[in-house]
């Protein structure tokens, strides 16, 4: 199983971020756009995991105590390499300490941390023709957009299915963050 660790957004938000996205979508722009309903924020993507390894994360998970944490998007940005229209997460000292204990839950079941500094986002778009369609996206995306914030209070493990038409994600197990 293809698997990752995210938190899932709120219905409030998913719902301003799509009013964005109406607006810069067209037809045939080169752009893969994600479905509203899968949009989240990755805290860690594992790959390939055996039975054994999903049974180690899912209690290493379990042990993880952690308070609600207030998410803030912030203005959409673009990953050039990757070619990805993203919108950007405030990194809060409670996100990136979240973040950390799923690292470190997840290490002793053989999963190595990236080196990259964690980077929060929601992925939009991914460019499908060779970088034009983030080129022509880039002068429409407004720069001053503001989101509400919203209280996570659980985070999940997703299982990803790749697919022609893009990935497809289903919750596997989910995790509470304790009320504050
Ligand atoms: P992305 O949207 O920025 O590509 C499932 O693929 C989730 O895991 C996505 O949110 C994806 O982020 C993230 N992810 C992080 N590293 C990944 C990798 N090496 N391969 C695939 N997905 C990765």
């Amino acid at each position: 199983m293809r698997l990752f660790i995210g938190i899932p957004l709120d219905a409030a938000v998913a719902g301003e971020l799509a009013t964005l996205t109406a607006r810069l979508k067209s037809p045939s722009d080169g752009l893969r756009w994600s479905a509203s309903a899968s949009w989240h924020i990755t805290l860690q993507f594992l790959g390939q995991t055996t039975a054994d390894q999903f049974a180690c994360v899912t209690a290493g998970l379990r042990r993880i105590r952690h308070a609600q944490i207030e998410i803030q998007l912030e203005p959409p940005g673009f990953f050039d390499r990757s070619g990805v229209f993203f919108a950007g997460v405030r990194v809060s000292p409670e996100l990136a300490a979240l973040q950390q204990q799923v690292v470190a839950a997840t290490t002793p079941c053989g999963f190595v941390p990236e080196d990259r500094p964690f980077h929060p986002h929601i992925t939009l778009a991914r460019d499908k023709s060779g970088g034009l369609g983030l080129r022509r996206l880039r002068s429409h995306v407004p720069r001053e957009v503001r989101f509400s914030s919203f209280v996570a209070g659980e985070f999940l493990l997703y299982e990803s299915f790749l697919g022609p038409g893009g990935s497809r994600y289903e919750v596997r197990e989910s995790f509470n963050l304790e009320p504050v």
